[in-house]
């Protein structure tokens, strides 16, 4: 039997008064994965993760969490969970809030005692525990709030725009987190309105708009297919475009660079040496890939508010 899906929803519906904000928004993340939420804000991603971790109730479809409905306290043992918007109180230190949040989770005092020093580690914050959280930096807070969503040793992290209010420093140490969640076979769903950071950390993308997941896929899955080659020559010339038609669609020409649109196997090797052969001095053949941007901005509707 399949290991269960670390979280599955089917046709998930969320409606606030009148307003639809999940439009049936299915998903699916495996054990171990770390799989992007991606979309404008409005989207609903907010709402899909609080309706998994139980704080908001679907008005219809399916949801579980390692096979458990999300409705059965039970499921929420092996998550944990960083929301969007949270405030610790800063008299604490580091190493107190945590031991608070060991309690919350239902862990023996003696565990969480031995646990806390492993968890600042990992979240990059040794020998920083006995530190009021007031004096800590917003990338130091924000990485307590990962560690607190650790520290019972879940098999699923949800992070909830987890980035948004760091710099890039501050960015990028979150996303080292992340990476060392998935080395330890921790299962991340991360939402984020931020391409460039769900492009650097994600196995897995889905793309929500408007309440519904409108694409998904690996990431080379999704910005894959339909590449270009921009090919510039000394001349571009009838025989040219002749031989290039052979490699694929001639898209444009503009001046000696001509832009070719080829399927399937990197065609470039081939049309290198063809075009050597026919006497043309070849002075570029770049390969341009569609960016998750490209394919982002051509789904989306842009910010629903
Ligand atoms: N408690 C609420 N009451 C009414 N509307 C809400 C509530 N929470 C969210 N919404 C609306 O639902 C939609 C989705 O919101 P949200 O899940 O927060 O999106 P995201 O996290 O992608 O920015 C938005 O249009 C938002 O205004
Ligand atoms: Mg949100």
């Amino acid at each position: 039997m399949p290991a269960e899906l670390a979280v599955r929803t089917v046709d998930l519906r969320k409606v606030y008064g009148r307003h639809v904000a999940l439009h049936g928004l299915s998903l699916e993340v495996r054990p171990g994965e770390v799989v992007g939420l991606l979309g404008p804000n409005g989207a609903g991603k907010t709402t899909t993760v609080k309706i998994l971790t139980g704080l908001v109730r679907a008005t219809a479809g399916e949801a579980t969490l390692f096979g458990v409905p999300v409705t059965d306290p039970a499921a929420r043992r092996r998550i944990g969970y960083l929301p969007e918007h949270f405030r610790f109180p800063d008299w604490l230190t580091g190493g107190e809030l945590l031991a608070v949040h060991g309690r919350l989770a239902g862990m023996a005092p003696a565990a969480a005692r031995g646990r806390i020093p492993e968890v600042l580690d990992l979240v990059g914050l040794s020998g920083r525990g006995g530190e009021r959280i007031r004096g800590y930096s917003k990338g130091m807070t924000q990485r307590l709030g990962i560690g607190q969503a650790l520290l019972h040793r879940p098999d699923l992290v949800l992070l909830d725009e987890p980035t948004s209010a760091l710099d890039p420093i501050g960015r990028r140490e979150v996303r080292d987190v992340i990476r060392a969640l998935r080395a330890g076979g921790v299962a991340v769903l991360l939402n984020s309105h931020l391409l460039s950071e769900v492009e650097m950390v994600c196995d897995r993308v889905a793309i929500v708009d408007r309440g519904r997941v409108v694409r998904s896929g690996r990431l080379d899955e999704l910005v894959g297919g339909g590449a270009e080659i921009r090919v510039r020559l000394d001349r571009v010339d009838g025989r040219a475009l002749e031989l290039l038609a052979g490699f694929g669609d001639v898209v444009a020409v503009e001046e000696e660079t001509v832009v070719l649109a080829a399927e399937g196997v990197d065609p470039a090797p081939e049309l290198a040496a063809a075009l050597v052969r026919a006497g043309y001095d070849l002075h570029a053949l770049v390969p341009v890939q569609q960016s998750l941007e490209d394919v982002f901005v051509g789904l989306v509707h842009g910010s629903a508010g």
